[in-house]
Parts: C-alpha cells; structure tokens; sequence
C-alpha cells in the first residue's frame, strides 16, 4: 500500500507538481505523425500533463505545439485556419507561428511592436518515427532527441498506435511491468492472437502461474526479471526493461515482433497509452502489420476518426461472458489492450492505493514508485537531473531467455538488454 500523499505525489502531473515537473524534463510523446498529414492540414486539440494546447503542421511543413488558446479573448485555435505559414484565429484574424509568435494582429491599426508583444506558450514537437514528440520542460534544459529503437529503426520495421484511456498514467503504466498478470488475463491471447502465438515461451508461460521477480537497476529505470520453471534444471526468464518515466517493453516471443508502450498523462483522470511493434531486423509482414491495424497484440481497434477503443467503458468492453465460458478468453473481454484497459480503468480514474494488499509478484511496481517518489523529490529539492533524461538510457532491450537455474539473469543477459543496431532480439 501507498500512502495517500504518496499517490497523490505520484499521479498528479499538472504544472508546479513534483511528477509534473519530472515529466517536462522528458521528450514525450505528443501525437502520431499520421494525425499531421499534410501541410496546413486542421489542428489538432492535444492535451498532455493538463495543459490544454493544439498541434499543427503550417505551409512549410514545421511543426507547432501552442497553448490551445488565443491570447486576445481567450478562443480556442482548435477553429483556426491554418494557412500561409500560421495558425489563425477565426474570431479577429490573429495569426501565430508555429512557435506561437503573433505575426499578425489585422483587427488593430498597424503597430508591429504590440504584435512582437504577443506570444503563446509553445513547445517543439519533433518527428522520430511514426511519433512527435514534444519537450515541456525549461528550453535551457532539453534533453537531446530521444533514440528508442521502436523510433529510430526504418519504417516498414515499425509500427505504432495510440488510444485513450479513461484512467490516471500511473495504473495504466503498472500493467506495464507486471508479468505475472499475462498467465491468467492474456491465456486466451497466447493461445490465438496472431502477434502472440506459437512460441516456445507461451508454454512455460502457461504451465508456471507463479513467477519469482527479480528487480535490477538500470541507468535509465529497471530491469524487471519474471523468472518460471522451464525444463529441468532451468529457468524461463523475462526481462521487461523500463525506462523513466513511462517506457515499458514486453520481452519478445519466437520471432514475433517485440512489442511496448509509452504512458502519457492526458491530466490526472485520463492518459494516452502508446503501443508500438517493431522487428529489430527485418521488415513487418503485411499479416502483421494489418494484425496491427485490426487491434490485434497490444494494439486496440479504434472508433473511426477518433483514439476511442471500439470496446470502452460505455459498453462494457464489450464482454462476451459465452466466450469466457468457452474458455477463449479469461475476463471475457476480447484483445489483449482491452483486456488491460478494462481492468485497470475498472479500478476508477485514480486506484486508492492505501486499499492495496501488494504481494512479492508486484515488487517490479513497488521499485518503480520508489525511483519515481525519489526522481521527483530530488529533481525538485536539488534540481537532480532524473534517470531515462539521457538517450544512452533509451537503448534498452526487452528479452526472454531459458537459462541454467545457477544464472543470474543479469549477468547471462547484458547484451541482450541492449540495442545493437541490426542485431536480432533474443527470444524463446
Ligand atoms: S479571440 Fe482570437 S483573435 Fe480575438
Ligand atoms: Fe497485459
């Protein structure tokens, strides 16, 4: 269990929070690059760490992040029109840069200096893979570009999706590094989900219900081991490294493409969760990459036009208890993200965590809080820069390995945790 100010600590990232001002000290992601099409395509309501603003793509193709609202009256820019290198808003004709400059202000008499005057709050956003990125934090203390390998592998070796999450980013992040759920909530999935199936892994997966975790430091995060009898004499171990303050990883399946998520607060009531898979070797297949855009693996099938899940709160996930009963799926709830989804929003917007019974299978959650809880307070009583800021950090690895019972998992897999560029992962 947590204490209540602790969780509050924790979920709370809007500006002047301690979690908040950890936040701005990372590239994040902001959008999908596919939501900017096009030159002075629409805008796009973006809204991150509660701070209400739009994106969008001008006449030469820069990228613009701003506070969603004109600073003459306050409308949003949502209804701009996005032309001639600018942003303009419909209600008195002023126009913003992308860096959020007015550079016209055509309902007032000619008076340049008073439009120098006028600047919105702007970020950058930066395309690195399918995603852009922003960085919210003091400009005087950003970060180089981030370098995970999901975004820096080539194209047709990646893919990326998004959806909403009607849930605080601190639930939704802790599905992320809690292997032992995947036994019994994914059992169907690893049995059919075309992303999932046929590895060698899946059965040690299934035959052992109770994994022994083992928590490593990592200069970015952890690495968090989920150790399961294999063979006689050996261990199923898998490594699902986590960078600060969002980046998780699932560790690999047979030669299926590895798979993780980026958990971004919306504000505190609601987050975007990321879902990436890339190959870090070969292309996508066209099965695989439609399996992707199906909702299929850690993918969702979205609402047309939106991020909304087809299957939501609204709906009940869609439950199917027949096929719970038939036993294709554990909770009834069809999809791998939507079965972490409907789970972790059921616990309400923001889990009271004093309630919690933690048992030793959490204890990759309880390290996680704990750097998070110290990155904060010291990044906020002594400026420390946090982990996961440096791209050195980012090149880590997910893996799954069977190992002799002496081995340590850390010391067998040093390389295996590590990107090499153009070399397979290493998978059961
Ligand atoms: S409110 Fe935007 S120009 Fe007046
Ligand atoms: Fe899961």
């Amino acid at each position: 269990m947590l204490r209540q100010d602790i969780n509050e600590l924790l979920t709370q990232t809007g500006p002047g929070t301690p979690m908040g001002e950890l936040f701005r000290q990372y590239w994040i992601p902001a959008l999908l690059a596919e939501e900017l099409p096009e030159d002075d395509c629409p805008p796009v309501r973006v809204k991150l760490l509660s701070e209400r603003m739009v994106a969008f793509r001008d006449s030469a193709g820069r990228l613009g992040l701003v506070d969603e609202f004109c600073a003459h009256r306050g409308a949003s820019l949502w209804f701009g029109r996005n032309e001639g290198s600018g942003l303009r808003c419909p209600y008195h004709g002023w126009k913003y840069d992308v860096t959020g400059q007015a550079v016209e202000v055509p309902s007032e008499a000619d008076n340049p200096s008073f439009c120098a005057n006028v600047k919105l709050t702007a970020y950058p956003l930066v395309r690195i893979g399918d995603v852009l990125w922003t960085h919210m934090g003091d400009p005087a203390k950003r970060p180089p570009l981030p370098e995970f390998e999901f975004a820096t592998v080539p194209a047709e070796q990646t893919y990326t999706s998004k959806r909403w999450q009607q849930c605080n980013w601190l639930q939704a992040f802790e599905g992320g590094i809690d292997s032992s759920h995947v036994t019994f909530l994914h059992s169907g999935g690893l049995r059919s989900d075309p992303l999932f199936k046929g590895a060698k892994g899946n059965e040690y997966n299934m035959r052992d219900t109770k994994p022994f975790f083992e928590v490593a430091e990592s200069d970015g995060g952890l690495f968090v081991g989920a150790r399961r009898n294999a063979e006689e004499g050996s261990y199923y171990w898998r490594i699902t490294p986590y960078v600060m303050p969002a980046f998780t990883m699932v560790p690999p399946r047979g030669d299926h493409p590895v798979h993780g998520h980026f958990w971004v607060p919306i504000d505190d009531e609601n987050c975007w969760t990321y879902s990436f898979d890339y190959h870090p070797v070969r292309a996508l297949t066209a099965a695989e990459r439609q399996a992707m855009i199906d909702g299929h693996g850690v993918h969702s099938r979205n609402i047309p036009g939106t991020y909304r899940p087809a299957a939501n709160m609204d709906n009940d996930y869609l439950i199917d208890r027949a096929a719970q009963k038939r036993g294709e799926t554990y909770s009834g709830v069809a999809g791998i993200a939507m079965q972490d989804a409907s789970l972790q929003e059921s616990m309400g917007p923001i889990v009271d965590r004093t309630k919690e019974r933690l048992v030793p299978a959490d204890s990759g959650i309880i390290k996680a809080r704990q750097k998070l809880r110290r990155a904060a307070e010291a990044l906020r009583d002594h400026g420390t820069t946090p982990p996961g800021v440096d791209p050195e950090h980012h090149r880590v690895r997910s893996a799954a390995i069977v190992l002799p019972v002496a081995e340590s998992f850390l010391d067998s897999c040093r390389d295996a945790v590590r990107v090499v560029p153009g070399t397979p992962q290493t998978t059961v």
